[in-house]
């Protein structure tokens, strides 16, 4: 049995892409990085045998295919099929140019309707084009391709001051739909490091604008910080399901040390957004189950008690963790405060004002998650069953 388990494993299959967003972080507008990169892409046999194989002892249910863009790939099908075999549920996140309907139909088939696709959308109008090479017309047409199709959707929201704005309209519309979405936030990996000094958030636009829709709205609570929920309700809802220190069932706050992510030539780190920055190993070399158990970085991050600054003795370091990107890309360490939250705790006793309503949204959030299958209460001690409304509907 691994030491850790993991839900989801989120890899870069390739670095090619047939967009130019100006801020990508895989670079996959460098065509120098793109063409290095094709001559060490991990092959289907390596993904299989080195990590889609091991990935199974670590407890994982989901994989991420992203990339660059993903359906490039000529095996692209035959990894979705691969994957479902394997007994996986699957992501595919796409800048929805080669997601034409017979594609969205043929990605349903092979993978007998257990794709869920993935999209960015920054903005719902014009300002969208800035942060991303496509109109937003074109990803939600996709959207409404896939509610007709039965496939499901998620969306990625990447924020930054470009889109501070314009946040809560967005998430409006996403809501309105009924799609899951989550947040984030601009780094400066790849070309992102042309624009980070720009348009990458402070902590004043966090409290002004991000902060105050993401806590609204049950949807975007699968992930982003600062996160108040009380770690007593995390405790009891979950039945302590935990990876040493960081929550799950459902992961919530910062999911690094709930999910793997992997570079399109084998590198693992502990976030997408992470990714090229911290490494903990290739899967070329040590398959996936035995890089991660021998892992310095991941026995850091799965350890929140190391956490310093304002998350070492904030009453959130274990629902919340603070961003562990923001505070690496800001201070150059991944287990320094997260310098963009706005919380100011003296000690583990202060409770935050926001606190009562992130624990309100968060219940009607468990019935969404139980629903997409990532979460499930725990079972009654006396009756051995697990209950069909009690705590989490209330
Ligand atoms: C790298 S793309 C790959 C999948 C697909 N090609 C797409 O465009 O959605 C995955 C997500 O990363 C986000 N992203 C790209 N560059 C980023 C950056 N510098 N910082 C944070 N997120 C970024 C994109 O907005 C997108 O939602
Ligand atoms: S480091 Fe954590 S909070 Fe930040 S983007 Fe990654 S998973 Fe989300
Ligand atoms: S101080 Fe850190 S752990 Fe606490 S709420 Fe802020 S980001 Fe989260």
């Amino acid at each position: 049995m691994a030491q850790y388990q993991f839900q989801v494993v989120y890899f870069e299959a390739t670095r090619r892409c047939n967009l130019r967003c100006p801020f990508c972080m895989t670079g996959s507008n460098n065509a120098k990085k793109v063409r290095r990169s094709v001559l060490r892409e991990l092959t289907l046999e390596e993904i299989r045998d080195q990590m889609l194989l091991p990935a199974r002892r670590l407890g994982v249910h989901t994989i991420g295919w992203s990339g660059g863009e993903f359906l490039l790939r000529k095996d692209a099908l035959d990894l979705l099929r691969l994957t479902v075999d394997l007994g996986y549920k699957c992501s595919v996140l796409s800048n929805c140019k080669k997601l034409t309907r017979p594609r969205l139909e043929k990605i349903r088939d092979v993978t007998q309707g257990q794709a869920r696709i993935v999209v960015g959308l920054n903005a719902i109008d014009e300002e969208n084009r800035w942060s991303r090479d496509n109109e937003s017309d074109r990803t939600l047409q996709v959207l409404k391709d896939c509610i007709e199709l039965g496939l499901g959707q998620h969306v990625v929201i990447t924020i930054g001051k470009y889109n501070a704005k314009s946040f809560e309209k967005t998430i409006e519309f996403v809501v309105k739909h009924n799609i899951a979405y989550n947040r984030s936030p601009l780094v400066p990996r790849g070309s992102g490091s042309k624009c980070f000094g720009e348009m990458g958030f402070d902590r004043n636009d966090l409290q002004q604008y991000f902060h105050p829709a993401l806590r609204r709205n049950p949807h975007g609570y699968v992930s982003y910080t600062p996160f108040f929920l009380s770690p007593e309700l995390h405790a009891q809802v979950s039945g302590g399901m935990r990876n040493n220190t960081v929550p799950q069932n459902p992961a919530i706050g910062c999911w690094a040390g709930t999910w793997l992510t992997v570079n399109a030539e084998g590198e693992v780190s502990v976030c997408p957004v992470l990714l090229d920055a911290l490494s903990a190993g290739n899967v070329r070399d040590t398959p996936l189950d035995e890089l991660v158990d021998s892992s310095a970085l991941f026995a850091d991050i799965t350890d929140r008690s190391r956490l310093k600054g304002r998350c070492g003795r904030c009453r959130y370091q274990y629902t919340c963790g603070g961003c562990r990107a923001m505070a690496y890309f800001h201070t150059g360490d991944y287990m320094e405060e997260d310098p963009t939250c706005f919380f100011d705790p003296a000690d583990a006793s202060t409770v935050s004002e926001h606190e009562e309503e992130t624990n309100r949204v968060f219940k009607k959030y468990l019935l969404i998650a139980r629903a997409a299958g990532v979460y499930q209460p725990p079972k009654d001690e006396r009756t051995e069953k697990t209950p069909r409304r009690g705590l989490y509907a209330r």
